[in-house]
C-alpha cells in the first residue's frame, strides 16, 4: 500500500511517511522519535502523551482509555495517548518534553563476592604430530589421542560442528593448535596458540533492563560491561503482561525471544567493539532471569507461569549451545541458564542468594530485589523461603501523575522542611521534568514527617500551604513549580500517586512479613538484610523503612548490593562449583506461594498504613512522629493476621 500520508514530529521536525491506519506510537518507535511508553502500549500508562498540533481531524477519534487519563484540558489542547491514536491522514505531532524516554539510568555494578576460577571452559595448547604414510590416523583421532596424552583427558567428545573445521584448523596452524573444552565437550579448535584468549559474558536478563558483562575467564575479571532496557516493553510492562502477550500464540512468543535475544546480542556487540574481543573467543554466556524472561528466553510457552498453580516448565539449570539460541557468542558456545527457584522467583534470585551467600550463613539473612515483582529471600544455612510480591510498575512511574523512569531530569531525591518547603535533587542535575521511584519513597516519608499526609496516605485538608491545592482528581503536592521545570508544568503528587505507590510498598511488606511470621522471627531477629537491584540502591533506606516499605531494623544491618543477580551470573560463569551449589541449593529452598496464605489479606490491609497498622512494630518511627508531633491521634484499624 502506498504510503501517501505524513507525520512531522516536533520539536525535531523529523518528516516520515506513513500508510493510513498505522499506530503513532508503532510509527513513531519505528522513526527513532523516542516515546515512553511504560505500558507497552495498551492505554494504561498514560505516558505517551503526544499534542496533534495540526490536523487534529486526520487521527481516529478518542478512545475511551484516553478519555479515563486525559484531562478536560488537555484534550481541548490537543493531548493524545501516542498508543491510543491511529493515523488517518498527515499530521503534526509535537513529543512534549515529559513524554520523552531520556538518558536511563542502568545499574550494572553489584557487589563482588570472590570466587575460586573454575570454568567449565578451559584451553589446552597442543603440538601434533603430522599424519604420514606410516601413521595415517585420522585428524580427529590425532586429536583426541594427543589430548589424552599430554593433558590426560579422557571421554572427550568432539562437536560435530568443529569437527567440519578440523582439518583446515590443524594445517593452518601447522599441526600447533588449542583445543577449547566446555567441560568434555570440544568446542573449538583454533590454529596456533589462543590461550591466553579465553572470554565469557554474563548477562542478567531484567523485566525493564538488561546487564551484561564479558570477562575474562582466564582472570576472572570483568573486561566491559553493558546495560539496555529491555525491548520486550512495548508489549507489556510487566511479566505478567509480557505472559498473556506470549500466550496468545507461537507468533507472538517467538517475537518476544526475538526481541530478547536480540538485546543480549546487541550488548554483547557493544562489548566486543568496546574491547576488541573477537565473538569466537567468547566459549559460554551465563544468564539470569526472573522466570518469565528464563521462559522467554529459552523459547519456552510461558502461559503456566501465570494459572494456578504457577508452575515453571523446569528448575534445573538448563545448557544449549550458543547456535541454537542465536546468541552471537562462538556458535558451539554454551549457554547456561542459572536454576530458578518457583514460578515467580527465578534465576536472578539464585543470583542473589550465591552473591550474597546466605545459603552458607549463620546469621538470619533477609534480601529483597525491588522491581515490578520484588523477590524476597529470608532464612540462613540451615533453611531459606522464598516469595515474590507483586508490587507492580509504579515506582517505574507507570500509574504515577508525573511518575518517570530514573532518567535524567527525574527527581531522585527530596527533602521538605517545616514550612513545607521542598529541596529535591535529579538525575544528572537537570531541569526537573518527572519523579522517580526513590523520590516517591522520599516524598512518602518527608511528607508524613511533616504532617502533608497522615498514616493512611491521606492528604491534611488542614495544611495551610499554597503547595498543597485542588487538582483534578482531588488534592495534590506541587513538588516543583512550572517556572522550575523543564517540561513548563507544576510537578505534582496526587492522592492517587500516593495510593499507587502505598500498594507498591504494601505488597513488598506483607512478602517479608509472611516470610518472617512463617520462620517465627522478629525484627531484631535479622542480622543483615540486602537490598538488590538498581531502584534498591538508590532509595533512602531510612526514608523506606519509615513508610514501612523495609522492616525497621538498625541501618547498619543493611547491605546494599546493587546488582546481585548480574554478580551470580558472573561467578556462575567463572566456576562450575558455583554451578553446582546453585542446582544444590534451589532444590532446598522453602517457596512461599504468598496469595495462598490465609494471614495474606489482612496483613496485605495491615501494610498499607504508614509505616504499618500496628505501630509497635516501629518503635523508632512511632518514637519520631511522637517527637515530631505527629503520632496518630487515632491509631489504624489492625486487621488480625
Ligand atoms: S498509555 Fe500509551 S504507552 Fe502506556
Amino acid at each position: 500500500m502506498a504510503r501517501e500520508n505524513s507525520v512531522v514530529f516536533q520539536p525535531e521536525g523529523k518528516r516520515v511517511a506513513v500508510r493510513p491506519d498505522e499506530n503513532l506510537l508503532e510509527v513513531a518507535k519505528l522513526a527513532g522519535v523516542d516515546i515512553t511508553s511504560v505500558c507497552g502500549g495498551r492505554g494504561s500508562c498514560g505516558k505517551c502523551k503526544v499534542i496533534i498540533e495540526e490536523n487534529r481531524g486526520n487521527v481516529s477519534p478518542l478512545t475511551e482509555k484516553e478519555r479515563k487519563i486525559l484531562s478536560y484540558a488537555e484534550v481541548a489542547e490537543g493531548y493524545r495517548l501516542a498508543c491510543c491514536t491511529v493515523i488517518k491522514g498527515s499530521v503534526t505531532v509535537k513529543i512534549p518534553e515529559e513524554s520523552r524516554t531520556g538518558r536511563q539510568r542502568l545499574q550494572v555494578e553489584g557487589i563482588e563476592t570472590p570466587v575460586k576460577l573454575n570454568p567449565p571452559v578451559r584451553k589446552y595448547f597442543l603440538r601434533l604430530p603430522k599424519p604420514s604414510l606410516s601413521d595415517p590416523r585420522p585428524d580427529a583421532e590425532i586429536l583426541l589421542d594427543e589430548l589424552r596424552r599430554q593433558k590426560g583427558l579422557q571421554n572427550v567428545e568432539m562437536d560435530f560442528h568443529v569437527l567440519q573445521t578440523v582439518p583446515v584448523a590443524l594445517r593452518r596452524g601447522e599441526w600447533n593448535v588449542t583445543v577449547v573444552l566446555w567441560n568434555d565437550r570440544i568446542i573449538s579448535v583454533d590454529p596456533g596458540d589462543t590461550t591466553k584468549r579465553l572470554f565469557g559474558y554474563a548477562v542478567d536478563v531484567g523485566t525493564t533492563k538488561l546487564a551484561g558483562y564479558l570477562l575474562d575467564l582466564s582472570t576472572g575479571k570483568v573486561v566491559a560491561a553493558d546495560s539496555l532496557m529491555n525491548p520486550q516493553i512495548p508489549y507489556g510492562e510487566d511479566v505478567i503482561a509480557r505472559i498473556t502477550y506470549a500466550s496468545r500464540g507461537s507468533k507472538e512468543q517467538k517475537k518476544l525471544q526475538k526481541a530478547v535475544v536480540g538485546a543480549v546480542n546487541q550488548m554483547v556487540n557493544s562489548l566486543l567493539e568496546k574491547t576488541g574481543v573477537k565473538r569466537e573467543e567468547v566459549y559460554e554466556m551465563v544468564a539470569v532471569g526472573n522466570t518469565a524472561m528464563h521462559h522467554l528466553a529459552l523459547g519456552i510457552c510461558p502461559k503456566y507461569l501465570a494459572l494456578s498453580p504457577y508452575t515453571p516448565a523446569n528448575r534445573r539449570g538448563v545448557n544449549v549451545t550458543a547456535r541454537n539460541l542465536g546468541v552471537k557468542i562462538n556458535p558451539n558456545g554454551n549457554v547456561y541458564f542459572l536454576p530458578i527457584i518457583g514460578g515467580f522467583v527465578g534465576a536472578d534470585t539464585t543470583g542473589v542468594l550465591l552473591a550474597t551467600e546466605i545459603y552458607k550463613r549463620d546469621e538470619v539473612c533477609l534480601a529483597i530485589d525491588i522491581g515490578t515483582n520484588t523477590e524476597v529471600l529470608l532464612g540462613n544455612r540451615e533453611e531459606i523461603l522464598a516469595c515474590s510480591c507483586a508490587s507492580g510498575p509504579a515506582f517505574e512511574g507507570a500509574h504515577i501523575k508525573h511518575g518517570m523512569r530514573a532518567a535524567t531530569g527525574a527527581i531522585e531525591k527530596i527533602r521538605i522542611n517545616e514550612d513545607l518547603e521542598v529541596e529535591y535533587g535529579t538525575i544528572d542535575g537537570e531541569k526537573p521534568r518527572g519523579i522517580c521511584g526513590s523520590a516517591m519513597v522520599d516524598f512518602l516519608a518527608e511528607a508524613l514527617k511533616v504532617g502533608v499526609i497522615d498514616v493512611t496516605g491521606v492528604f491534611n485538608k488542614e495544611i495551610d500551604s499554597d503547595r498543597l491545592r485542588g487538582g483534578e482528581g482531588g488534592l495534590e503536592f506541587v513538588v516543583a513549580w512550572k517556572d522550575e521545570t523543564s517540561t513548563g508544568d507544576d510537578i505534582v503528587i496526587t492522592q492517587g500517586d500516593i495510593r499507587e505507590i502505598l500498594l507498591a510498598k504494601a505488597a513488598i511488606h506483607t512478602g517479608i512479613s509472611i516470610l518472617m511470621r512463617k520462620k517465627g522471627l522478629a525484627e531484631r531477629d535479622i542480622t543483615l538484610f540486602f537490598i538488590a537491584g538498581a531502584f534498591g540502591s538508590y532509595i533512602n533506606p531510612e526514608n523506606a523503612r519509615i513508610i514501612g516499605m523495609y522492616p525497621e531494623l538498625p541501618l547498619e544491618r543493611i547491605r546494599v548490593v546493587g546488582n546481585a543477580a548480574g554478580t551470580g551470573a558472573r561467578m556462575a560463569l567463572c566456576s562450575k562449583d558455583v554451578r553446582e551449589t546453585a542446582e544444590r541449593i534451589v532444590g532446598g529452598i522453602r517457596y512461599v506461594e504468598l496469595a495462598a496464605e490465609a494471614c495474606f489479606q489482612a496483613e496485605f490491609l495491615n501494610s498499607y498504613f504508614l509505616p504499618y497498622a500496628d505501630l509497635s512494630k516501629y518503635p523508632e518511627t512511632s518514637e519520631l512522629l511522637r517527637k515530631l508531633g505527629k503520632y496518630p491521634k487515632k491509631l489504624p484499624v489492625y486487621f488480625p493476621t
